[in-house]
């Protein structure tokens, strides 16, 4: 069970003192809007100002439950003192060292650490990156290399998203704008359908049925009229969609999907950079469908909210030659040492087992409001509820209710074209989970 460890009192929380936007937040907005780049899909004016593990209070001092974590990055709640600890222990002693130039022990505890919770059997190696696109880059680089070139393409799927540079904005497939007037963009990178349980892009009775035909697409289409299996180094894939809609894909399809890439010797990605560390009660959302990869891809919650990522990988893939792959900053020690607490905090207050029972909870409370309108799905703590109307489409109003919410103090956004995306920080309590679920409940019933 998670401890409660900070100074507010988590049965007052939400509160709202000034209806937000207040002033303070409005004048952060503006000079934001002045000097930053408006490249982002923002959701509502909520301007931060601290955390205390699930909750957010913002400059006007409004308390907010968190069901964002961020942007599923927050495993281990704002501020957790054991996190904080080690990164104020850690920033005593050195900032940076280059990793890729000299060497240092809390990354190699680090990749202890994850070699040791990744569901791949046999030698490890790990690579740390800055961020989850850095990741998808390196693990596109990874296949490649392996191959010597040998297997220049890699299959994707639609719906996915795996970043905003130029190799993971290539196998990225969410939302046009993502792609739209960046191209040329890298070659050779093939999308297949994924088994979407309400939009199935095939007439399917069933989700399973669906995933089925999925995997014979690729099979008797892609790979027996468009590409040679020979020429694929790499199937990667979102064991669930996140930016897509958290989107959960059959047990069978992902299975399937494995034994294809066995069969034809391509590597086999899983893109964990949302799912990962706890996020759905595993370490890795992989492990729900009972298959191993050559390769995960992580950032977000790895280091509770510094910058880092880190691909793990087979050791006999994780093997490009000296100088052919390193960054400045990948692995820095104080991102390290703060993986390595946030870590110890998910096992020391058992929080994957607190995300599968509170996910399971969430989710049967959701549907059994509004399941029969709506789609309810996910794995732990990773829960979309996709909005839809009477033609079973993706409903219209998402942003109303998100805005809505977030003036009754839930801050939650959204994920694909409308589902509601419930992520919030593992360490929340029972009810405070309950009350944010009312909150967005009472906002759905004036939608009937
Ligand atoms: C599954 C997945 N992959 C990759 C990324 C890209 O991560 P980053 O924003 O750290 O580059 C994201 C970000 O949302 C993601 O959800």
């Amino acid at each position: 069970m998670p401890k409660w460890h900070w100074p507010i009192d988590p049965d007052k929380v939400p509160r709202i003192v000034v209806e937000p936007p207040g002033p303070k937040a409005l004048e952060v907005v503006r000079r934001d809007e002045e000097l930053i780049m408006q490249s982002f899909a923002r959701w509502y004016p909520l301007v931060i100002a601290r955390g205390y593990g699930p909750v957010v209070e913002d400059v006007d001092g409004n308390l907010y439950i968190d069901y964002n974590a961020g942007i599923a990055v927050t495993n281990v709640g704002h501020a957790h003192p054991k996190v904080v600890e080690a990164i104020k222990r850690q920033a005593e002693l050195f900032l940076h060292y280059s990793l890729t130039d000299f060497y240092y022990e809390v990354a190699v505890k680090l990749a202890e650490k994850l070699v040791s919770i990744a569901p791949i059997s046999g030698g490890k190696k790990v690579f740390f990156t800055n961020s989850g696109t850095e990741s998808i880059e390196g693990v596109l680089k990874i296949a490649r290399g392996h191959f010597k070139g040998q297997r220049p393409y890699v299959i994707a799927f639609l719906g996915a998203f795996h970043g905003r540079t130029y190799g993971s904005m290539s196998v990225t497939a969410s939302k046009p704008v993502h792609r739209r007037h960046f191209s040329p963009l890298v070659p050779n990178v093939i999308h297949a359908p994924y088994p979407h349980p309400v939009h199935c892009p095939f007439k399917a009775s069933t989700p399973e049925e669906c995933g089925e035909y999925a995997l014979a697409f690729i099979e008797d289409w892609i790979l027996k009229r468009l590409v040679d299996p020979s020429e694929v180094s790499l199937v990667l894939i979102e064991p669930i969609q996140g930016e897509g809609g958290y989107v959960v894909p059959s047990k069978s399809f992902i299975q399937g999907l494995r034994k294809l890439t066995q069969e034809h010797g391509m590597l086999f990605a899983v893109d964990e950079v949302q799912s990962g560390f706890g996020r759905t009660g595993r370490w890795f959302a992989v492990e729900h469908f009972g298959v191993e990869p050559d390769l995960i891809a992580t950032a977000k919650a790895i280091a509770a909210g510094l910058p880092l990522g880190a691909i793990i990988g087979k050791a006999e893939v994780m093997s490009l030659p000296r100088g052919a792959h390193a960054n400045t900053f990948g692995g820095n020690p104080v991102a390290a040492a703060a993986a390595l607490a946030s870590m110890e905090v998910i096992e020391e207050e058992g929080l994957l087992r607190h995300a599968e029972m509170l996910g399971e909870e969430l989710k049967k409370v959701f549907a059994e409001e509004v399941g029969d309108r709506h789609h309810v799905r996910g794995l732990g703590l990773m829960i979309g509820v996709e909005l839809l109307d009477e033609r079973k489409k993706p409903a219209k109003y998402l942003d109303e209710v998100l805005l809505k919410a977030f003036k009754r103090g839930v801050a939650v956004i959204g994920a694909g074209l409308s589902t509601i995306r419930v992520a919030p920080p593992l360490v929340i309590p029972r009810e405070m989970a309950l009350k944010a679920a009312s909150v967005i409940l009472e906002i759905l019933r004036g939608y009937r």
